[in-house]
């Protein structure tokens, strides 16, 4: 069994250092690996990176992030990314990684999605070139969450995306702003690649579990969707 915490938007910045050093110091007891699913910061700022680097950098298992919409608002991804991995953070962007925990095999791809929409109501890839480019967005970064899933040669496989790859954990948001909070694009590549769990943020009002077509659980892990620090989900290994 391994137990995988995971929280998205937790959205730290100035003064919130401490926020999270209890909650992280008990992981020790409680996880095998947190997942970090974005909307680290409020807006982007790299000094809000620097407490969320802070808050996670000494944690006692492996940390692994994406990151989300607010982490991209000031152009300064790459600085953040930096600054997190300095911190001993794994940060995923259209890739992935496995970690060996207890003999088992744990991959993990990462990417912070984009919208996009649901069957029947998504982006035409037509029209001005605005629109063309948020259609063409949403599909580059699915495909490259499918590349990265694809290549995780791991015993358990986990989808790690901001934005959302399903509806049903979108439910309590506006219906008017769904094609903003996710894309039908990722759970496809997901349902395509064996993967055991998808965990996403971004829909804070949202609903805390739904399922791909495929069958794949998705969680939202929005952190007030959780209402609590993080979750721990426990995952059995496939017998084979
Ligand atoms: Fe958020
Ligand atoms: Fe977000």
């Amino acid at each position: 069994m391994i137990r995988v915490a995971a929280v998205a938007d937790i959205h730290l910045g100035e003064g919130m250092t401490g926020a999270y050093r209890d909650d992280v110091a008990a992981l020790s007891d409680r996880a095998d690996v947190l997942l970090l699913a974005g909307d680290l910061t409020r807006h982007g700022a790299v000094t809000e990176a620097e407490v969320v680097a802070c808050e996670f950098g000494d944690a006692p298992v492996p940390v692994v992030a994406i990151l989300g919409n607010h982490d991209l608002n000031s152009d300064a991804d790459k600085e953040i990314a930096d600054v997190l991995v300095d911190a001993g953070i794994q940060v995923l962007e259209g890739n992935g990684t496995v970690l060996e925990v207890r003999g088992i095999s744990v991959g993990v791809a990462g990417t912070v999605g984009f919208g996009g929409g649901f069957a029947g109501r998504t982006v035409a890839d037509f029209g001005e070139r605005e629109m063309k480019a948020f259609a063409a967005r949403g599909r580059r970064l699915a495909a490259e969450l499918g590349e990265a899933l694809q290549q995780l040669k791991s015993e358990i496989r986990i989808a790690l995306t901001h934005y959302a790859p399903v509806e049903q954990t979108l439910e309590g948001e506006p219906r008017e702003i769904y094609p903003f909070l996710g894309s039908h694009l990722l759970a496809d590549v997901i349902d395509a690649c064996e993967v055991d769990i998808a965990l996403h943020g971004h829909a804070h009002a949202g609903s805390p579990s739904g399922r791909t077509p495929g069958g794949v659980p998705v969680y939202n892990v929005a952190r007030p969707v959780l209402r609590r620090p993080y979750h721990v989900f426990e995952l059995a290994e496939e017998p084979t």
